[in-house]
């Protein structure tokens, strides 16, 4: 499973530039599920047939990043956003381009309130010494995203992009176990979910599922001095209720519920006050369609150093295979 995650987590994708993570997804399920398609959005669909209910599983390939949008006369870029990126998170953060050039996030010098650093008073650093130096690594509108190891470590993992990878890797799990069920199971790796949900929407459409799952990571409230919250890391998979894009369809937490306590698997329950997950476009496309989540949970999102439990990682496949043989 750590190679899985290691491997998913190291692979370049920032939302709308998310093929690298498809490909490397679609060589580890070749031959394990019926059908393997994409469609117009990058979304990669992985179908498992059966004569049962359509079971969406949601898991989204993009990771948050930088977009370069200047690059004055000196060899500096300007750059924006891509997904919730907190100013002072990242500075002094490395970034990489998809052909490796690395750059150094920093701040113009005269601020004199950190609170009042924004990304347009922030520039990187690739090293070049002039305009055409710089252009010749790197164009405008090129993507970057955060360097930064994945390791092992006291059951917990490290790592950049743990959001959404965890879930691609949960999904990809799953799908190796090819859980024994007659419902036709839709692994789906969704894109663009950092900037606003928008592939989950277009392959929910297409699928049409009769449940949909959003599997993704939610916060903690288990460090110093943190907003309270009922959710701690190796706590166990959290079941979604609310987030500020949905609330899970009461039909799917308790199958959720149920599934979790069939198999003994310690389980926790999500409120997350901040941030959305796929569910939130999914179950507002068509007529709407009934869908929850499972989350990992996990510390420091969105940061180049993001931390989640091993533990709750492995129950979340328990947990998800529970579920797609018992709904
Ligand atoms: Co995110
Ligand atoms: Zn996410």
């Amino acid at each position: 499973m750590f190679d899985i995650i290691k491997t998913l987590a190291q692979t370049f994708g920032p939302s709308g530039n998310e093929k690298k993570v498809a490909d490397t997804i679609s060589g580890m399920l070749r031959g394990k599920v019926d059908e393997i398609r994409t469609d117009a959005m990058g979304n990669l669909i992985c179908v498992k047939k059966g004569s049962g209910k359509k079971i969406m599983l949601a898991a989204h390939m993009d990771e948050i990043g930088i977009i370069v949008s200047y690059i004055d006369e000196k060899g500096f870029l300007r750059f924006g956003n891509i997904g919730g990126l907190p100013p002072l998170i990242i500075l002094g953060q490395r970034v990489v381009f998809e052909n490796g050039t690395v750059g150094v996030i920093w701040y113009e010098e005269n601020i004199d309130n950190m609170k009042n650093v924004t990304l347009g008073k922030m520039f990187i650093d690739i090293g070049a010494g002039s305009r055409e130096e710089a252009e010749r690594l790197v164009k405008v509108g090129d993507m970057a995203v955060f360097v930064g190891d994945t390791v092992e470590q006291n059951g917990k993992i490290i790592s950049k992009s743990i959001d959404d990878r965890i879930g691609c890797a949960i999904l990809v799990e799953t799908a190796l176990r090819q859980p024994e069920t007659d419902n036709e199971v839709y692994y789906v790796f969704t894109t663009q979910e950092e900037v606003g949900l928008r592939g989950a929407k277009t392959a929910a459409f297409g699928i049409l599922p009769d449940l949909a799952l959003a599997i993704d990571v939610c916060d903690t409230g288990d460090i110093p001095n943190c907003n309270p919250m009922a959710v701690k890391l190796g706590g166990g998979p959290a079941i979604k209720i609310k987030d500020r894009s949905v609330i899970a369809h009461p039909l799917v937490k308790d199958l959720l519920v149920k599934a979790a306590k069939n198999k003994k698997i310690p389980y926790q329950l999500e409120i997350m006050k901040d941030g959305g997950t796929d569910a939130g476009s999914i179950h507002t496309t068509a007529g709407g369609i009934p869908s929850g989540g499972i989350s990992i949970p996990c510390r420091f999102i969105h940061d180049a150093a993001e931390m989640v439990d091993l533990n709750d990682v492995n129950n979340a496949v328990k947990l998800l295979t529970e579920f797609v043989k018992s709904c």
